[in-house]
């Protein structure tokens, strides 16, 4: 696992949970934001079996990816690492070409993910694939810095947090492997089908403690070195906030992790028409308000030598999740008060994210219902703050 506070890469794999959050358009958008600002950037399509990342970048895919690489021995990594018509910008294409990859071994994922981890350049953005999948887990846990996708939709924000829930239990489960009793208390817990039968991560890590009085610290430190952020894609009224921080209240209180948030997108249709024109959407859609949201991203992310650590310019916005609500509110007095019209997300089937109980969903539906009145006045307030000062 990479460190990103500690080393001069930052290795950021985009996960969400869900399919068709915006994972794919976000990576690729920022790789070209961040190759525009002088950084050596590398994007690697790991949604395999369902890689489209060329498409957002306006590429056509014909060249060798990680299905060569994996089925085939004389496909060194170096090979699939392709150039872009962008100056800095590298591309990793995934498994269009020869499929299958989808049920790699543990020892090609791992070699994968190794080769990701030595690239000698400034940021290394994974497009990982849906669901909770132990390649998806593992690509996700290669870094303690990744990003989550979510849209303001209940289901999408239950399956970031079920995607959160699930990478924090492996890698609890990667961190005591040599220790086979733990070990073996996870896997139990794991194979426990009884509906919401999974216990809370404090009851989890006060089990771990049974074993021995050091491993709670140790596994509280697996926790905290953990620090995951939140992208909201696809925001359409500022009432929306309210549910996402009922998913970070949740984080924090269940999951004791502190979920930072880099920041907000609205939605716009402008992000359809740039994948029918096959072009990037930051060139296509320069005028929107996404782009701009999208390049606030891209800066904080080159501001911040010492990623996941933010320097947070002004002193007043304390917090991650504060400044990007106060960013946002701003977008939505700017754009009129109005919410974001335009054409709807294609309405996927509801399931239950593995791991999730009943009391998940029922604390943040409440945690939205008793939020959504003191938000609106936290957000008037805060726009109204900077609008004096
Ligand atoms: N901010 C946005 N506004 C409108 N549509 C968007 C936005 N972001 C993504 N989309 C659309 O949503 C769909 C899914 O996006 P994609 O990046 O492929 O999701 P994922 O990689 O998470 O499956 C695409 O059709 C894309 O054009
Ligand atoms: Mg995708």
């Amino acid at each position: 696992m990479i460190f990103c506070e500690q080393d001069r890469r930052k290795l950021i794999p985009i996960a969400g949970g869900k399919g068709g959050v915006g994972k794919s358009m976000l990576t690729a958008n920022l790789g070209i934001l961040l190759a525009a600002y002088g950084k050596r950037t590398v994007v690697a399509d790991l949604d395999l079996g369902g890689s489209n990342l060329h498409t957002y970048l306006g590429m056509k895919n014909t060249k060798l990816g990680i299905g060569n690489y994996l089925s085939q021995k004389d496909v060194s990594f170096e090979r699939i690492l392709q150039e872009t018509d962008y100056p800095n910008l590298w591309f990793v294409p995934g498994d269009v070409l020869v499929s299958g990859a989808a049920g790699i071994m543990v020892s090609q994922r791992r070699s994968l993910i190794r080769n990701l981890e030595k690239l000698d350049v400034d940021f290394v953005l994974l497009d990982l694939g849906s669901g909770t999948h132990q390649n998806v887990m593992d690509f996700f846990l290669a870094s303690n810095c990744g990003i989550l996708v979510t849209s303001p939709q209940s289901p999408s924000v239950l399956n970031a947090y079920g995607f959160l829930k699930n990478a924090i239990f492996r890698e609890l489960q990667r961190s005591f492997g040599n220790n086979k009793k733990i070990s073996e208390y996870l896997k139990r817990i794991q194979n426990d089908s009884t509906p919401n039968s999974t216990p809370k991560l404090t009851e989890i890590i006060q089990g771990i403690s049974r074993f021995g009085k050091s491993h709670r610290a140790e596994a509280e430190e697996v926790v905290q070195r953990m620090k995951p952020f939140l992208v909201v894609n696809m925001l359409r009224s500022p009432e929306e906030f309210t549910i996402i921080n009922g998913l970070r209240e949740l984080a924090n209180r269940n999951l004791t992790v502190q979920l930072g948030c880099l920041g907000m997108l609205f939605h716009d249709d402008t992000v359809m028409q740039s994948l029918r024109d096959q072009k990037p959407f930051i060139e296509v859609g320069r005028e929107t308000f996404v782009a701009a949201q999208l390049n606030r991203i891209a800066q904080k992310l080159v501001q911040s030598p010492r990623f996941p650590s933010m320097p947070l310019s002004l002193e007043e916005y304390s917090d991650s999740f504060e400044l990007a609500q106060i960013e946002i509110a701003g977008d939505f007095e700017n754009h009129g008060g109005e919410p974001i019209t335009g054409t709807s997300e294609r309405g996927g089937s509801i399931t239950m994210p593995e791991g999730i109980r009943d009391s998940d969903l029922v604390s943040l539906i409440t945690a939205q219902k008793q939020e959504i009145e003191e938000l609106k006045t936290t957000i008037r307030n805060l726009t109204l703050g900077r609008q004096g000062g």
